[in-house]
Parts: structure tokens; sequence; C-alpha cells
């Protein structure tokens, strides 16, 4: 029976990758796979996660399950961090959270409730979105209409699409929002058109789903969030999934949260209860490493100051880069990259042809998207030079 399966064609990121990681020209600059790095190219282990480690090991008394909704302390941590400290939806009850196997887990455990609630619900996607996001929500049953996002003329928001399209979003739908550093374009909606998004809410009565996988890599962690805050206070029922993987860097530990904003206490318990059921269906418990870690880096006040200042700093590197890359290309082209300075997180489309990707991967070892989207923070001062030259040549 098993011998029927065919072969499936690797994940198209990580598939670059790999041969990206292949390639042994010492000049090769690999800008595929979305994680930060630092100036030596390597992903760090954040100082504040360290020393909660090293608490960790020396307390740890048990390897029995987690609780069904996760740490406490990180459950509780990261709800702050997303609504704010001083959120009055937390002081009111109106806010639950369930700790899930990274911000993936998280979107999956928010199809799960949202088709709890109206199965083969419609969900509203940015156009470009992250392509993840369709095998995660798809997969439970829910069914997916475009919206306008991205226009690739003048990179920037097409946000007068965006409102024509989602004005024929209704009550019974759900329009999934990335809260900053949209992955795949990096351009953000400014606070006002977060605005926007909210009156047309609360006038056509459709539920914000809103992923936040890079909170603090595009303007600080509270402005990072000021959009999904917004809209949490003016509108009734939200979900949200976030993720610790990026600004916390546990990647590997799969840590995330799928948090919701129900109309009162009893329906944030309620849907607290009914995402437990959920992920008794499909992991049963969460895995514990990374939660206790980030859970410790939110409770302690000395480690949650050094998190934050190691945070700050790769977000300032980041935007750096992208000051620098636009001054670089500058000087080997006519074309105008200013955008990148525009837009936020680690991710930009550089606007070449898919023909040009090719080249720059074929004749110079440079590695990113056939749609041309790079990761900026795979840029260094090693590389800069090279990565603005050989953008140059093939223009
Ligand atoms: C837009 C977006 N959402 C969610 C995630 C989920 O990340 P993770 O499951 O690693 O926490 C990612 C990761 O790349 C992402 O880019």
């Amino acid at each position: 029976m098993l011998d029927t399966l065919q072969r499936l064609p690797d994940d198209p990121i990580l598939g670059l990758a790999a041969i990206a990681r292949a390639d042994e020209n010492p000049d090769k600059v690999d800008l595929t796979v979305g994680i930060y790095q630092d100036e030596t190219g390597l992903c760090p282990v954040f100082k504040a996660i360290s020393e909660a480690q090293r608490q960790l090991t020396a307390e740890e008394t048990t390897k029995a399950y987690m609780p069904p909704a996760g740490d406490a302390n990180f459950t509780s941590g990261i709800q702050k961090l997303v609504l704010g400290d001083n959120s009055a939806l937390i002081a009111d009850g109106r806010v639950s959270a369930i700790q899930t196997p990274g911000g993936c887990g998280a979107l999956r455990i928010g199809a799960e409730i949202i088709n709890a609630a109206k199965p083969g619900a419609r969900v509203w996607v940015s156009d470009p979105t992250w392509p993840v996001h369709i095998p995660l929500l798809g997969s439970v049953g829910l069914q997916f209409q475009t919206y306008r996002y991205y226009n690739p003329e003048d990179h920037s928001v097409n946000f007068d699409g965006m409102v024509a399209d989602l004005a024929a979003a209704t009550a019974e739908d759900i329009v999934l929002l990335h809260g900053c550093c949209h992955n795949p374009c990096g351009a953000d909606l400014s606070l006002e058109q977060w605005g926007v998004i909210a009156d047309m809410a609360e006038k056509q009565g459709f539920t914000p789903f809103v992923d936040i996988a890079y909170q603090g890599m595009g303007d600080g962690l509270e402005r990072d969030a000021a959009g999904l805050r917004l809209l949490a206070e003016r509108l009734p029922e939200m979900l949200v999934a976030a993720s610790a993987s990026k600004n916390m860097g546990l990647y590997r530990e799969r840590t995330g949260a799928a948090i919701f904003l129900g109309k009162n206490a009893d329906s944030a318990g309620a849907l607290l209860s009914q995402a437990t059921v959920a992920a008794r269906k499909v992991y049963s418990m969460p895995p514990a490493h990374g939660a206790i870690l980030a859970g410790k880096v939110f409770a302690d006040a000395s480690l949650n100051a050094v998190w934050k200042s190691e945070l700050e700093e790769m977000c300032q590197r980041i935007n750096g880069l992208r000051s620098q890359l636009v001054a670089k290309l500058a000087g080997v082209t006519d074309r105008d990259f200013s955008f990148i300075e525009r837009e936020k997180g680690m991710f930009s489309f550089l606007g070449l042809s898919e023909e040009q990707a090719i080249r720059l991967r074929e004749e110079f070892s440079v590695y990113m998207l056939n749609s041309s989207r790079i990761n900026v923070a795979g840029v260094n001062s090693s590389n800069i030079d090279y990565l603005a030259q050989s953008i140059g040549n093939v223009l």
C-alpha cells in the first residue's frame, strides 16, 4: 500500500538552501532561508536564553509532560508581549493563550478553532503571503480568497486594492494579517491603515487572525505590535499566532502561542478549552524546553532586560543593513532600490526577474528565491560589496 506514494518535490526554500550549502564558491552569499544571522553568518543563541538554560539545567527535576496549555510563565508573558504589559483586555480576562509548537503550531491550532466554529470558513490571505500559510490552514479544511497587498511596481502596500478586495469580506470570514515585518515583502501597514482595517472589521464583522512572527525585528517590540493592539482594543474577537522563534532565537525549540481574544472571560475560557482539545488531536502536549526558557526570560526582570537589549541590537543591525545595501546598490546601478530602507524585518523583494535571480545563483553563487526575495540578515560587511556588484552585473 505505502509503495503507491510518490516522492514529492523538495520544499522550494529548503531545497534552494541545501544547494547553497553545497556550493563551494568561497564568495557565495546565501539569502534564502528566513533565520536571523549575525555579522559572522551565525544564527546566535541569545545570552538571556543561554542564562535561562543554565538555570534550567541546574534546577530541572523531571521530564514529565507539560500541562496541555503549556508553561504558565510563557503563556502569560507572551500575551503581555503581544497585547502590552498593561493590557485592559488581559486584566478583564478576555484573553487566553495556549503554548504551541512554534508559530506554525499556533496557526494550525487557530485554524482548528476557526473550523470548529465554522467548518470550511473562508480565510482572506494577502497576495503574496508566506506560502506555508496555505497548507497550515488549508489542511484543516479552511478555504482561501486572496486580497491585493503588495504592489511590485512601487514596492509598497497596495492599500486601495486591499480595501477594495476586503470590502467583500463578511461576518462569516477570517482575514489573515501579518502583524509586522510582512513575509515575503517587508511592506507593512501604517497605523492609520490598521485603523481603516479595524473600521472595516467593525462594520462588516469579519474576524482578524494576526500572524506575528517577527515582533521586535522591524521597529521594536512595542511599535511592531501597535496595529494588532489597535484591532484588539476595538474588536470583540480576534485570533493571534505568536512565535518566539525569531525574537528569542528559539527556532528549533518550537516555541509559540495561539492567543484568543473573546467577547468576555467565558468565551476566552471556552476558546482555550477548544484549543486544548484541538491540540490533543494533533500532538497532545507542547514541547517544554523553549517555552520554559522563554517563560524565565519573561518572568525575570534582569533576564528580560538583557533579552530586550539583544533584540534591539538585532533590529538595529537589520535596519542598518537595509540602509547600507541601498547605498551600495546606488554605487553600481541607476535603478532605485531605496524601498529596501522603507521595508521592515528580514525580507524584501529586490524586484529582479526570475531569470536574473537564476543568473545570480548560477554565475555568482548569490542565492535568493526566484521571486528575488532576500533575507536581509544574511548580508554582512564581508559579502555586501560582492552582493551589490553581482546584482549590478545582472542588471
Ligand atoms: C510569516 C510567518 N509566520 C509564522 C512563522 C512560523 O514560525 P515558527 O513556526 O518557526 O515559529 C514564520 C516562520 O518563518 C513566518 O515567516
